[in-house]
């Protein structure tokens, strides 16, 4: 145990430093994606805070024969963030503006403006994006790079499918506004593009949100009426416990905008209670790899599985969802800046605080029409591997086709779905007790043609620090 505690101590000693660590130099050489080992070394990074720059910088590199790329909050956790060694890097930071057009219900924003910055400036003037992604700390460049979504059937639940404008400095260094069907090429841009400077959304009115967790049994999963829920509700996000047979159900349901109620997500799954809680975790963690504890690590997912619902906060997970006194709630009302985004704050944010959970995390898209063929693989491969999935249980998400050529959702409704691992930190030759299942699943999706399961381009990368919700 002395191991641990030492351990807990230098991280509570590291603490001190979070204030220094935040302030980002101005001539900082190297970055790392948020999340992730992926490290990216440029020869310079810039920071330019209009498109007049933007494009000088792409000139002189295009004189000194370098290649430029741009990047975003870095929380992609692949390395098509990185520019090819040697290569300048732009930091979209400071291409922040934000220009709403309230008649024509769009937003024109700098790439670098962050997500929940819209969706706030959007609120303050009676209008929201129809859908938003988890955490809204991404770019909105680097939201369309990837195609990031929500979920939703009913709605657009990417960026990349409310985009109607893209302005662009291309590699020679012009200014080019791509609209209407030459943008599909490049819903999901990925950064080969050229530098994105300024994207533009449709939006709608604003509306609240009323959200409605219970669990269920998962047979439903196995029937028509698993998607048909989906296809009838605003936004259903789902997680599911196979040891257990039980999923936990989010209804999102959109209310008008008078409806009483201002609550919030707290977090979901990536909220703990304390800075303290969290840097013991990652070591629990460990000592349940060490000792090959699955009884703990299935005792931890059963405490998320229940967070997601209820007040049984056992495993130190907070409520899923709180009033405006922060007290737990369920059924709860609220706008879409504190319902479909979440708002937990550093360092009571899990994936913001700083220890690390080390992670490992598979994030695919399907077709819809092909849940069943998923499943029967998926129950197949657990049925060798029994597993839990203390982090995340089995997430699966909603999308309507997109027009994107290279969206997960391209052409079809669409599944995602996601799960994530612990990796043991401390002792790097002692394999997760989940990994078998994990490497098993992967080459299934791989592998099996007729599934046609595509990875989402910003996540299943190097292993992941810090424990992230989706
Ligand atoms: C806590 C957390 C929660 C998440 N939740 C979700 C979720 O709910 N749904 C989901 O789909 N994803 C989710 N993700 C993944 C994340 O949304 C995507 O990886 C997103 O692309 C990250 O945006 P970013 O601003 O960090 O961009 P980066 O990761 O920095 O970049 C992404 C891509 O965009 C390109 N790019 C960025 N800016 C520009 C620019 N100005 N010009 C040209 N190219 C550019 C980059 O080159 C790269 O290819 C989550 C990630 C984290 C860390
Ligand atoms: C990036 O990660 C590496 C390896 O974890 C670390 O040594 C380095 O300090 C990090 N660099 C930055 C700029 O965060
Ligand atoms: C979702 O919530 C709405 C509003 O309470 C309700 O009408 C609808 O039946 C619910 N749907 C599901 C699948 O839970
Ligand atoms: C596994 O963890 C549980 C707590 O969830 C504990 O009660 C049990 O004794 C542990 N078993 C072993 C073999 O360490
Ligand atoms: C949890 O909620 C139930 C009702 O849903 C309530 O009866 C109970 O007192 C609550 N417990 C706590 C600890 O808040």
């Amino acid at each position: 145990m002395a191991r641990f505690r030492f351990s807990l101590l230098a991280s509570l000693l590291s603490l001190a430093f979070i204030g220094v660590a935040a302030a980002k130099p101005q001539n900082y050489v190297h970055y790392n994606a948020t999340f992730s080992y992926t490290y990216c070394s440029p020869s310079s990074i810039r920071i330019p805070n209009n498109i007049r720059a933007v494009q000088k910088i792409v000139q002189e590199a295009l004189k000194s024969h370098l290649k430029v790329k741009a990047f975003g909050s870095h929380h992609s956790t692949t390395d098509i963030i990185c520019p090819p060694t040697g290569s300048i890097a732009i930091d979209s930071a400071h291409l922040n503006w934000i220009k709403i057009n309230k008649k024509a219900k769009t937003v024109k924003v700098g790439a670098g403006t962050l997500e929940k910055n819209v969706i706030d400036a959007l609120e303050a003037q009676g209008l929201s994006f129809p859908q938003t992604t988890t955490y809204g700390g991404i770019t909105m460049g680097g939201a369309t790079g990837t195609g990031a979504h929500g979920s939703s059937f009913k709605h657009a639940s990417t960026f990349s499918e409310m985009l109607v404008g893209m302005t662009i400095v291309t590699g020679t260094g012009e200014i080019l506004t791509l609209k209407g069907k030459d943008l599909d090429d490049f819903r999901v841009h990925l950064g080969f593009l050229g530098v994105v400077v300024e994207v533009e959304f449709t939006v709608v009115p604003l509306y609240k949100v009323l959200v409605t967790a219970y669990p269920t049994d998962d047979a439903i999963l196995y029937t028509p009426a698993f998607l048909q829920m989906a296809e009838a509700t605003d936004s259903l996000v789902v997680t599911w416990i196979p040891r257990i047979k039980k999923l936990a159900i989010v209804n999102r349901t959109y209310v008008p905008v008078g409806t009483p109620g201002n609550g919030a997500a707290f977090g979901g799954g990536g909220a703990v209670f304390s800075v303290e809680q969290r840097v013991q975790e990652s070591q629990i963690f460990d000592y349940f790899e060490v000792t090959r504890n699955q009884t703990a690590m299935c005792a931890v997912e059963e405490g998320y599985f229940y967070s997601i619902f209820s007040n049984v906060t056992s495993q130190g997970f907070p409520p899923a969802f709180i009033d405006n006194m922060g007290n737990f709630a369920n059924p709860v009302v609220g706008f879409p800046r504190n319902v479909l985004t979440t708002t937990c704050q550093a360092p009571k944010c899990a994936f913001l605080a700083p220890t690390p959970i080390l992670t490992k995390e598979l994030a695919f898209a399907i077709p819809a029409r092909n849940l069943q063929l998923l499943l029967a693989i998926f129950d197949e491969i657990y049925k060798k591997y029994p597993s839990c999935f203390p982090l995340s249980g089995v997430l699966f998400r909603f999308a309507p086709p997109s027009r994107g050529l290279v969206a997960a959702e391209q052409g079809e409704p669409t599944i995602h779905f996601e799960l994530l691992i612990h990796l043991v930190e401390s002792n790097h030759d002692i394999a997760s007790i989940q990994l078998e299942f994990f490497q098993a699943l992967s080459k299934a999706l791989y592998a099996n043609k007729k599934l046609k399961a595509r990875p989402h381009w910003g996540k299943n990368g190097h292993e992941n620090s810090h424990r992230i919700p989706h």
